[in-house]
């Protein structure tokens, strides 16, 4: 693509932080959507814009030309306040629009004040935008954070093409109906000149909520993943393009000797045991505790199991200043600690809680060192953890299960075994046939994932999405 690309998403893609002599540095982020899009940045100079998840007066403005100079793209700062921070990202970002987009009505909360803060922010990065973009520009938005910035960028007179891409689920017209500031928020998503959602269901779950709700809003013509619609003088396009994982650099990189050291090393600790891997954002949504209830009614139930299988649980710090995420870690530890003091042997742990995130390294010879996947949200955009673990399980002998409930279904759900996180009695089951699946049967399973992945990557997902607002 020639034309220069504007990305907005709500944190940059760098991590910004203080040495231990107090010096800022800056290095650059990782994450499914920093794949995706820095080889187009890179190609076409583009400006990323977005929050540097920094003290709103750090002094790194230097820090970010030097990065753009290294690599060949800039990046626009949109720094926050601590009381925007408060309101618009821990407050309507993460306990409004998150936990309803994810179909948990209980974990909402709804307060006109942090609606003010996210419009208001929403603002202040199309204002941002305004800055450093050209009219021949295409810009691009990412996420539930800033859904209403491409309405702010129009108010501004801003006539690119603009494009929207949710990487959460889009709800039910009837649990969308609960937020008070639906009309809203649903009218700002129609300034888009194309909206993109992970899947099919979201897909039509938006153009549900938009005919229903929107006067004047009507379909003009469905196609295989796009719908178009017109409200009023406008015609915009909705249509879903499931995001993946760069999978030749997973698998390559998996393949290492410094990984498949690493992941001998941790194998080794397991001794002759199944490792049942789970690697999850701390998150109500991931359905960590059903899993772990499911996995104690796998050893209870199958008693073959005890001393042959550990479930290693990795969950990374997020969103640490929301009460129910805080929550959420002190019951994981509580069931953890019921489940090792019910069945641990003098030799045998069979729930390995790891409350940390993982080096690169680690974190791919957690992936190739598990026979055992266990992905099991409540509900999912899509899951890149499920893609990155058949990327990195290059003997072709993991197995994925698999929530029916993750965005990722649509393309694995063929050849992982799907699971409903809310059955613990059938995922117990499901766990007990993936430990006793045969060779054969695991080797054809994974193949098959490794190729449905490798085919549709996330370059593919970048050209698919970029080609329909051409
Ligand atoms: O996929 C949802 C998402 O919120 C992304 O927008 C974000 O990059 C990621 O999860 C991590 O979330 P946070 O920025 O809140 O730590």
């Amino acid at each position: 693509m020639k034309q220069r690309m504007v990305v907005i998403s709500n944190r940059l893609p760098i991590v910004v932080s203080q040495d231990d002599h107090g010096e800022w540095q800056i290095n650059p982020g990782s994450g499914g959507l920093v794949t995706a899009m820095t080889p187009v940045m890179k190609a076409n100079q583009g400006v990323w814009v977005g929050w540097p998840g920094c003290d709103e007066d750090a002094p790194i403005g230097r820090l970010l030309d030097t990065f753009a100079e290294k690599e060949g793209y800039s990046l626009a700062a949109v720094p926050l306040s601590e009381e925007e921070v408060e309101k618009y990202y821990f407050g309507f970002s993460n306990e409004t629009l998150w936990p309803l987009f994810h179909d948990m009505l209980g974990n909402c909360h709804f307060n006109r004040d942090h609606f003010e803060a996210y419009k208001k922010v929403n603002r202040k990065f199309a204002e941002r935008t305004a800055e450093v973009s050209l009219p021949d520009d295409f810009i691009w938005v990412h996420d539930y954070q800033l859904a209403m910035t491409g309405w702010n960028l129009r108010q501004l007179g801003q006539w690119q093409r603009l494009a929207f891409f949710l990487h959460i689920p889009f709800p039910e017209t009837d649990l969308f109906r609960r937020l008070p500031w639906k009309n809203e928020l649903l009218l700002s998503l129609l300034a888009y000149d194309l909206i993109g959602f992970q899947t099919l269901r979201d897909h039509r779950n938006f153009v549900r909520c938009a005919t229903s709700l929107v006067p004047g809003v009507k379909i003009v013509s469905r196609h295989r993943n796009y719908t178009i619609l017109r409200h009023g003088e406008r015609t915009f396009r909705a249509g879903h393009f499931p995001i993946s994982i760069d999978f030749e650099d997973f698998s390559a990189r998996a393949k290492t000797k410094e990984v498949a050291d690493a992941a001998w090393y941790l194998h080794e600790n397991f001794e002759e045991r199944q490792i049942i891997l789970g690697i999850d954002r701390l998150d109500y949504t991931k359905g960590i505790p059903e899993r772990f209830l499911a996995f104690e009614r796998a050893l209870e139930k199958y008693p073959e199991m005890e001393g042959k299988v550990s479930l290693l649980q990795v969950v990374v710090p997020s969103r640490t200043m929301v009460p129910d995420y805080m929550d959420l870690k002190a019951y994981l530890e509580q069931l953890a600690g019921h489940i090792n003091g019910r069945f641990s042997m003098h030799s045998w742990v069979p729930l390995r809680f790891h409350y940390r995130s993982l080096d690169p390294v680690q974190l791919l010879a957690h992936y190739r060192s598990a026979e055992i996947a266990l992905i099991t949200p409540l509900r999912d955009g899509m899951n890149l953890v499920a893609k990155e673990y058949c990327a990195c399980s290059v003997d072709n002998l993991g197995v994925l299960i698999l929530s029916e409930f993750a965005g990722a279904v649509d393309q694995l759900g063929k050849h992982a075994l799907l699971v409903n996180p809310y059955d613990v009695e059938t995922t117990a089951d499901t766990i007990f046939k993936a430990f006793i699946m045969p060779e054969g049967e695991r080797r054809r399973r994974m193949t098959l994932l490794r190729s449905q992945i490798k085919r549709f990557d996330v370059h593919q997902w970048t050209k698919s999405f970029i080609s329909k607002l051409k």
